[in-house]
């Protein structure tokens, strides 16, 4: 569910986010541009935290899907908690008035002085990936003088049939611990003076777009912990993690309701509270990114596109060969379809949207919507070719706010220096 339609719902008029048009929007802003739809993303969020009302819980946005302060703001004011990876996510969270008491800070690779800041902010937990990492909270909670809540992410090594780059559950991935490590791991956090244990979580990837793997995962994790329990270890929450997926195309993914109901059926009869960390869920349908068209090209048998996004701004096409929607904002009477691959200007044969996609004829100056890039679109868009960063705007209602400038091309050589 979206509101990015076109105006009056009539199918041959412009598309707009919310009650603003698009083309509004690129002649105030420019392009490329991200629009975000603020009903949209607050209407993610309480669908699924309404799904979860018969248990105590937090929900945890993933900061690492879109991470812009604005965004942040609006789901810290909802009630939302943070799932954060860096220190740099913990302090864009602070700065839009987020709850460090309800951040969980996940992530293999978290250096001290991380650490340390997240114990100083007394942040909900930190989600420990490895035996190593665990030694180095103990010493930086000894330092401190404090005593780090911790849970265990377990690698449950459990298939969530998706993407292999952003499947995580496996024994193979770098991320968790086996639930064998995880049991020592959790004596020595409970027999530690610095360290205090307070839940257990996994994540086992990304665009699930089935309830079983995540039944899975949490059946083994619930029998790890039920153990643990049992030798009197104490453990409060349940993580669950993120994944659950979105439509880009023609999937059906489960229900963020399907997906409460079945993680409180379980909480409650294991008396767990509960915490979840949807990243793509809240956010991937919540966004479109806006481009242009710079011209068109035919080589040899193909014909393509070229528009002023490119990978730099949304790198999931090149990546995964992820699908994105795209469509013209402006649909013309008598324009034929054709097969174009949708390319960006980076000088890269991988740059490119769509590949042999069915579009209506476009000429430059056509203003294209590239749709479901609300989710890891700008969070990680990137410089490439000195490129600076698209404008980031929160459609609301009738208006919308600039939430994030475009930025310079000095933006981007700050910090560089000539030689004398
Ligand atoms: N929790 C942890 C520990 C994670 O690593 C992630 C995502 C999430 C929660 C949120 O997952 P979500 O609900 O968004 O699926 N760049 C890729 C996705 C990478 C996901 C990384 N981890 C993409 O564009 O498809």
């Amino acid at each position: 569910m979206h509101h990015f339609s076109r105006l009056d719902a009539d199918p041959l008029r412009p598309l707009c986010a919310e009650g603003v048009q698009l083309s509004d929007i690129a002649a105030e802003v420019g392009t490329p541009c991200y629009v975000y739809s603020r009903a949209t993303l607050e209407r993610h969020y309480r669908v699924l935290d309404e799904s979860l009302q018969g248990v105590a819980h937090m929900v945890c946005y993933a900061v690492k899907a879109c991470s812009n302060i604005a965004i942040l703001q609006l789901l810290a004011r909802l009630g939302s908690g943070f799932d954060i990876v860096s220190g740099g996510e913990l302090q864009r969270v602070l700065r839009a008035g987020g709850d460090p008491r309800k951040v969980v800070y996940s992530g293999v690779g978290k250096q001290a002085d991380e650490i340390a800041q997240a114990l100083r902010v007394r942040i909900h937990c930190l989600n420990v990936e490895s035996e190593g990492e665990l030694h180095t909270i103990e010493q930086v909670a000894a330092g401190l003088g404090v005593r780090a809540p911790v849970s265990i992410r377990v690698n449950p090594e459990v298939d969530p049939k998706t993407h292999k780059y952003v499947a995580t559950g496996l024994k193979s991935s770098k991320f968790g611990v086996t639930p064998e490590v995880a049991e020592r791991l959790y004596h020595a956090a409970d027999r530690s003076p610095h360290l205090r244990v307070v839940g257990i979580d996994c994540h086992i990837g990304s665009q699930i777009l089935e309830l079983d793997p995540f039944a899975e995962a949490v059946g083994r994790v619930i029998e790890l912990a039920e153990r643990l329990r049992g030798q009197g270890i104490a453990i409060e929450h349940l993580d669950v993690g993120g994944g659950l997926g979105i439509v880009y195309q023609d999937e059906e993914p489960a229900l963020p309701h399907e997906l409460g109901a079945a993680v409180v059926a379980i909480a409650r009869r294991h008396q767990f509270k509960v915490i979840i960390e949807p990243g793509r869920v809240l956010v991937g349908n919540a966004g479109l990114l806006l481009t242009r068209v710079v011209g068109t090209k035919t080589q040899g048998n193909k014909q393509f596109v070229i528009v002023d996004a490119a990978m730099n701004d949304l790198i999931r096409p090149s990546l995964y060969g992820a699908w994105h929607r795209i469509e013209p904002v402006h649909l013309h009477a008598g324009r034929p379809l054709q097969h174009v691959d949708v390319v960006g200007p980076v000088c890269e044969s991988g740059d490119f949207l769509a590949q042999d996609r069915a579009l209506p004829a476009m000429q430059p100056g056509d203003l294209v919507a590239v749709f479901g890039a609300g989710a890891y679109g700008f969070s990680m868009a990137s410089n490439y070719n000195s490129r600076p960063r698209a404008a980031e705007v929160l459609a609301d209602g009738e208006v919308y706010t600039l939430i994030r400038a475009r930025e310079t091309v000095q933006d981007l050589w700050r910090g560089e220096l000539l030689l004398g």
